[in-house]
């Protein structure tokens, strides 16, 4: 005897929806502040358009609604056909659903207006941060309330990485907003000097870890093994990559805070493990683009499948990149300057944004009811303009970055610095106009992508086959 049932799919339709609208609108606002920089006339003088209010926008837009909404469309997704049974508690489900999307409104409307806590990438202010850990809560629920009545034994990999990103958002999130309210849009946080800024790095870090990190590994462990059509390289490999992942990411931290007033001995433990983290990295690269192993032929004919291991090699790369700019010696050269910005986008562009669109690429057809994607070619020529946007950014800030730590570090023979900031800052123009550039390029591949989902969805039956749990012995 076998038992027949749907999966949820409603609330995974809606954020993989959202995701492409915020995805749009966050890379927009990414290539506005990228054409303030180039042309400053572009702040206008007006308040709520300038470069420092919708600099958060764009980072709050990217990573909490962008990259937000494809985790949650993903993990609701994975989590339902590797435990074989419908989402517990779907009411909650949907409130994630909404209460995210009131969240992103609340922040769109906040940052320009000026009200934030100053806190990168935790600007919202306390209601806001309520609201969060309502939704977050709930999501939680959700997610291991599934897990828990799941009818396979065991629990697939994927899941234990989308677990982790949810468990330490929530811990993080929590700890680093503990402030105290002194009307109803201004709050002061409870640390103050050094623990403060030790507590919002431990934040931010772990929020690259766990948010930008763990949540899109989940991702790469069900959407590469589906998509390239064969298993993990080694199941093995993914656990080890999974402990000692979460292990090391916690003690990094402090590599933001190198040469500050936090104690010596605090940024070399940082330093030290963000050298050790190059290794769960890696092997979770290699896990990631060796489940090609005997398939490698399938790169030249599946272009989703190629913008799986083109992110995946930017994970490398960025993983390797972090590593080497937490030597201090090295990051006395890099902080401050827009090689950071580099190292930011070939991991935020190249990585979680590449891996983001496949899995949606992947996944569309499958929500509305189409055979296929309504392009292939249209997702060919996404993937070069991406790729190309891409290297056109991080080569540019790159270039960029070195040159200005350089500038500032000469010093003439009697003492005096050799340049000024301001003859620095003139040196960089032309790298910031290329960097406009590859945005634009980028964004213009996320508009391809969205022209060709919604031709996807128009060319679709309009009946989704209801998803069948997979069959269970009585
Ligand atoms: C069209 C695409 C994009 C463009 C043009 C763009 C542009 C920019 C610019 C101009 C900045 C400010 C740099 C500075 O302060 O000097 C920035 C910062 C940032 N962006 Fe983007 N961005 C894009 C996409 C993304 C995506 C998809 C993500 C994440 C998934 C992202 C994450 C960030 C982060 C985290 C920062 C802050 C970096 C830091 O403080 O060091 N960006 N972006
Ligand atoms: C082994 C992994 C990694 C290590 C050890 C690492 C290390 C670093 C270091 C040393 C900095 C510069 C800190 C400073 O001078 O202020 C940095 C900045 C940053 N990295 Fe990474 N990184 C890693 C991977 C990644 C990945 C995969 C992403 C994105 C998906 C990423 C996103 C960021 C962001 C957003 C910042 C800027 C933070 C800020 O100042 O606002 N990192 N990272």
């Amino acid at each position: 005897m076998s038992t027949v049932a749907s999966y949820n799919d409603r609330v995974v339709r809606q954020f993989t929806v959202m995701t492409m609208v915020w995805g749009i609108i966050g890379m927009l606002v990414g290539v506005v502040i990228a054409a303030q920089l180039a042309f400053p006339l572009l702040n206008f003088d007006i308040p709520w358009l300038t470069y420092s209010r919708l600099r958060p926008l764009h980072t709050s837009a990217v990573i909490f609604a962008f990259g937000g909404c494809g985790l949650f469309a993903t993990s609701y997704y994975v989590v339902q056909r590797t435990c074989h049974v419908t989402l517990f508690a779907p009411k909650l489900a949907a409130f994630t659903f909404w209460g995210w999307q009131a969240m992103v409104v609340a922040v769109a409307i906040t940052y320009p207006l000026g009200i934030t806590q100053a806190r990168e990438y935790a600007e919202p202010e306390w209601p806001i941060d309520i609201l969060i850990t309502l939704v977050w809560v709930s999501y939680a629920v959700v997610f291991f309330g599934t897990i828990a009545k799941r009818k396979i034994k065991h629990i697939y990999v994927a899941n234990w990485f989308f677990g982790a990103y949810i468990l330490t958002i929530a811990v993080l999130h929590i700890i680093n907003n503990l402030a105290i309210p002194v009307s109803l849009w201004k709050s002061y946080p409870v640390y103050s000097g050094a623990v403060d800024a030790m507590v919002q790095w431990w934040y931010g870090h772990n929020a690259v870890g766990f948010f930008l990190t763990a949540g899109f590994l989940g991702m790469m462990y069900y959407f590469v093994p589906k998509q390239a059509e064969r298993p993990i390289y080694s199941y093995r490999l993914s656990v080890v990559h999974f402990w000692s992942l979460i292990a090391v990411y916690m003690w990094a931290g402090p590599h933001h805070l190198h040469y500050s007033a936090i104690p010596d001995w605090a940024q070399s433990v940082g330093m030290v493990f963000s050298l050790i983290l190059l290794a769960p990295s890696w092997g979770g690269m290699i896990n990631g683009i060796m489940t090609l192993s005997g398939a490698w032929h399938k790169l030249r004919t599946d272009p989703v499948l190629r913008f799986m291991i083109v992110s995946l090699s930017f994970y490398g790369m960025s993983t390797f990149e972090g590593p080497m700019m937490s030597i201090k010696t090295v990051n006395s050269l890099s902080h401050f300057t827009d090689w950071t910005i580099g190292h930011v986008h070939s991991g935020a562009l190249g990585w979680v944004a590449l891996i983001t669109m496949a899995s949606v690429y992947h996944l569309f057809p499958k929500l509305f009811g189409a055979k296929q994607l309504y392009s292939l070619r249209l997702v060919e020529w996404h993937f070069w303009i991406a790729t190309i946007g891409i290297v056109l950014y991080i080569a540019a800030m790159w270039i960029a970055g070195v040159m200005q730590g350089l500038m500032w570090r000469a010093v003439n023979a009697d003492g005096t610095l050799t340049y000024t900031f301001i003859e620095s800052l003139n040196a960089t123009y032309p790298f910031y106009y290329v960097r406009l550039l590859g945005g634009l390029m980028f964004l213009t591949g996320t508009l391809i992508m969205s022209w060709n989902l919604y031709q996807t969805w128009r060319q679709s039956t309009g009946i989704v086959p209801a998803p069948v749990l997979a069959p269970q012995a009585a």
